[in-house]
């Protein structure tokens, strides 16, 4: 059987695979409000939240969508307290360390995306060995942005074009749209179709800032480690409504 039996076979009937989103982006918000809202402290939010982010993936998968890309920290999420913020990088590592096998076995190529050298030793350990273990995978393309800034993403895309223009390898005027995107985090990733926030916030946040020029946006109430099939099930279906024009028509 192909995959893409396999995975028409599970897509529920009124979403139709030529309507499909081939990339969805993922802003993971709302995970303290949750823990705040049960009662917990905001790691057990976190927790949840990669929960939530595991059976999105399996979904999209099941479902035929080819890309996936989750905000997992951003590059001002510095700023919450100390404790937090190692809390969430042990997370990060521990999922990683857990679900490779998984991820292995699914055929899921895995990826990261931000500043990376910032990161913790040990987590950037992991997510070398993930990246190198799935790297030759095709059924999905799971993109997790890790200190990750739209701003600064571009501005380091600046940089390394100056570099080659001041070493002559570039001209000025051969910096084109695909010479700048090959230059970003996400070079060879397609951009997103659409992007979903959840928790009801109307922000990018510093999220792919280049690469939703023209990508559909879609934002719930829900929070995240609400968030299931269901809930993704009406965000496809709302997608599959729009129009997009692209500037044109
Ligand atoms: C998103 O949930 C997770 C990260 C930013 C790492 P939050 O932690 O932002 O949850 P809220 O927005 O405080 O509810
Ligand atoms: C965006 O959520 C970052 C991630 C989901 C990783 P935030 O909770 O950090 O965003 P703001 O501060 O509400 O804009
Ligand atoms: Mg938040």
């Amino acid at each position: 059987m192909t995959t893409q039996q396999t995975n028409l076979q599970y897509l529920p009937s009124d979403l139709k695979p030529e309507l499909l989103p081939q990339h969805v982006a993922v802003i993971m918000d709302g995970n303290g409000r949750w823990a705040k809202r049960q009662g917990l402290p905001r790691i057990m939010g976190h927790k949840r939240g990669v929960d939530a982010l595991k059976d999105l993936l399996r979904c999209c998968r099941d479902w035929g969508i080819k890309a996936l890309t989750a905000y997992a920290f951003s590059t001002e999420n510095w700023k919450r307290p100390q404790e937090e913020v190692e809390f969430l990088m042990s997370l990060f590592q521990r999922a990683l360390r857990q679900e490779l096998k998984e991820m292995v076995e699914e055929n899921v190529q895995i990826q990261f995306v931000g500043n990376l050298q910032a990161l913790p030793k040990a987590l950037q350990e992991e997510i070398s060995r993930s990246m190198d273990e799935t790297k030759n995978n095709r059924s999905i393309k799971f993109t997790v942005a890790t200190n990750y800034g739209g701003r600064q993403e571009i501005l380091q895309a600046c940089r390394a074009i100056a570099q080659k223009v001041q070493q002559g390898i570039l001209k000025p005027d051969e910096i084109s749209e695909q010479i700048f995107e090959s230059h970003l985090y996400t070079a060879g990733i397609t951009d997103p179709d659409l992007l979903i926030r959840t928790s009801g916030e109307m922000r990018l946040s510093n999220f792919l800032l280049w690469q939703m020029a023209y990508g559909e946006i879609y934002i719930t109430d829900t929070l995240w480690p609400d968030f299931d099939r269901a809930e993704f099930h009406r965000a496809l279906c709302a997608y599959q409504q729009r129009n997009r024009r692209f500037g044109g028509v």
